[in-house]
This record gives structure tokens, sequence and C-alpha cells, in this order.
């Protein structure tokens, strides 16, 4: 291979910034230049590229300046979009029109969920070699143990989580959480154990309006009856109840008992996934990296490389740490994943149901 494209897609994450600079660097290092595409499949269809590598006379290639220091940056430098042009076979097509046309000869995807759908069925239409690279906050990716951006933004929920136990202990007042995670609650989960929160609120528990307010309010009397000064629930974005909805709610609830509760709404939102990439996600991302270039010149496709996978079934890539698995896999397990039925899920409710006695102790 002598050019390959790269691109980011869907909701940005911290580290892909670091992944552009890796492949960047590894492929650089083979003698192949590689193209960014600007703002995802968008800019495939559109044949909106811009080279990430130089050429110096006498035929080597070099990174470009602002893609090597750009690898601690948060966001992405080449732009990302959610399409629904790319979800049709037509805009798949233009897309592998507009590789061919530049003689590009594989594709690397950083993205989550249908970032990684649309590298499948691109793979399978065009022929193009294609790899994906895990990359969501939600963490809601199969076959890996992490996506790009989840360290990251754990280390921001809880830095925002510190600072609101802050002045709800000077007021002895109870704070609800909102954190992103549209399908899988696993930043709720992972950060309330990260800060000891009360309880945790996610939408794979199930649990009706009725009772989200019932158990809030119980979470609230039992902290006060305790002597707490500071009650903190973490609820995830996925919950169908807004925030503050279920704050007026609970105080209602509470309104005969506890007259003077005060509980407080924070939504994070946004705020979460941006940031400068964390140590942890600037390591994964160079690995994943690297793994991604290798797969691809070794001849590799339709696949994305897993970071520590906890399923079994991926293929040894150069980095122990790093696997390689069928597209069509991650797909299937990502599913799983997000409706309940795959054992990390049910790993991670399990262990959640143990850890809430204790929180809230
Ligand atoms: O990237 C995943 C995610 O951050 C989800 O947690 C959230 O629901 C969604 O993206 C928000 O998307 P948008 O930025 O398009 O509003």
């Amino acid at each position: 291979m002598k050019k390959i494209a790269v691109l980011t897609s869907g909701g940005d994450s911290p580290g892909m910034n670091a992944a552009l600079r890796a492949i960047t660097k590894l492929a650089a290092s083979k003698g192949v230049q590689v193209f960014g595409v600007h703002e995802g499949y968008e800019g495939l269809m559109d044949g909106n590229f811009r080279e990430l590598t130089r050429v110096l006379p006498d035929g080597q290639v070099m990174v470009d300046i602002e893609v090597d220091a750009a690898g601690g940056l948060g966001g992405t430098i080449i732009g990302s979009a959610r399409s629904a042009r790319f979800r049709e076979a037509e805009g798949r097509a233009q897309a592998s029109m507009q590789m061919a046309k530049r003689n590009l000869e594989g594709l690397i995807v950083i993205g989550g969920n249908g970032s990684l759908t649309g590298a499948h069925f691109f793979s399978r239409e065009s022929g193009i070699p294609t790899i994906g690279i895990p990359g969501s906050i939600d963490n809601d990716i199969g076959c890996t143990a992490l996506a790009l951006g989840v360290d990251s933004a754990l280390n921001t929920i809880v830095a925002a989580c510190d600072n609101i136990s802050d002045t709800a202990r000077a007021h002895r007042r109870a704070f609800v959480v909102e954190v992103m995670g549209r399908d899988c609650g696993y930043l709720a989960m992972a950060s309330a154990i990260a800060v000891a929160a009360d309880a945790v609120m996610i939408r794979e528990q199930g649990k009706t309006e009725e009772q989200l307010v019932a158990d809030l309010a119980n979470v609230i009397r039992n902290g006060y009856a305790r002597g707490k000064r500071r009650i903190l629930v973490i609820k995830a974005e996925g919950v169908q109840v807004p925030c503050t909805r279920l704050v007026r709610l609970t105080e209602d609830a509470m309104r005969a008992d506890m007259p003077t509760v005060e509980i407080r709404a924070t939504v994070l939102g946004h705020v979460v996934r941006g940031g400068n990439p964390s140590y942890q996600d600037r390591a994964i991302a160079g690995r994943l990296g690297f793994g991604a270039v290798g797969a691809l010149l070794r001849g590799a496709t339709d696949a994305m490389v897993a970071w520590l996978p906890p399923v079994p079934g991926g293929m040894p890539t150069e980095d122990s740490s790093v696997m390689l698995f069928p597209l069509e896999h991650v797909l299937a397990e990502t599913a799983a994943v997000i409706n309940g039925s795959s054992p990390v899920t049910q790993r991670r409710l399990a262990l959640m149901e143990k850890a809430t006695g204790v929180l809230a102790l």
C-alpha cells in the first residue's frame, strides 16, 4: 500500500487526535502517505481530503507538523459528523469512487457503533481494506475493554463531582449529576464507584419514573439519617426521565417528611466529551493506531483493533494488549452490550448491584 485514508466519525472523543498522530507516524515510517478525511463519512463521499503526511524530494514520507502537535488535544482536527447519506448504498458507492480516484488503497475509521457499522458495509461493498478503531466516550463498543475517550471522560466526571461535592457538603445538599451515555450506563457506573456516589441510575436497570423517584427519596433519607453532608447520585443520560423533573418529583414526594430538603440537578452534557486526552487515552490511541496500520499493511480488512478484549475470539497482533476482531463479531457484541444480553453488561450490572449497598454507607 502506498496511500491510505483515515477519518473520525460520530461523536468525537479525546484520543482521536492521538490516534491520528500514531497512524500517520507509523504509516510514514513505512513510506505510506496518509490522507485525513474531513467531516467523517460526509467528507469521504464529497472527496474532502487533506494530506497528513508530506513527501520530501528524496521520497521520504514525513508527518505534517499540525498532526504531530495535535496528539495532546481533545476533539478531532479533521472534524467529525454523523452521516445519514452513508447509511445508503449509493453514498458508500460514491465514497468508494472518491477513494479510487485518488488511489487510496486502505481506510481506517475511528468512531463508535454507527461508524463501525458503516465501515463494515463499506469494506464489504467496495472491497477496499478497512480497519476500525473504537472511539466513543460511552464505552458501548463490543470486544474492547475501553474505547478512545472513556478514560478522559471519566476523569472529567470525577473532577466535576469533586467540585460539586465541595459545595454540597457546605450546604448539606443532595445532588443528581447526569453524565453522557445514551445507550450504555458505563460512565455513570464507573464514575459512581470512583467518587463514592450514594447511588447510580442507569437505563439498564429498567426502572420506571415512579421507582426512580422512590429510590432517590430513600437514598436521600438514608444519607441524611447517617449524618451525611453530601448526597450524590449519578444518573446516566440514557435514563429517560430528565434530571430536573426527577429532582422536582422527588422534592414533592419528600415534602411531607422532609419539607426543607434541597436537591440540585447538574447535567454535565458535552463538557464530558471535550478536553485533552488523559495519559491512558493517549497510550491506547497510540497502540490501537499502530495496530490498525499494521493490520491494514498485513492485508486485514473488515476488522477492528480492540484493547484488552473482555471476550474471547480475537486474533493476536504484534502488541499483546491489542487484538483484531472481525467487524461482524464486534457489531453483534456491541448490540449485546447495549441490549443487556452480553456477559460483559451482566458482569457490570452484577458488580454495580453489589457496590450499591456499600456506596450508600
Ligand atoms: O458520542 C456519544 C455521545 O456523546 C452520547 O453519550 C450522547 O448521547 C451523544 O453522543 C450526543 O450526541 P450529539 O453530540 O450529537 O448531541
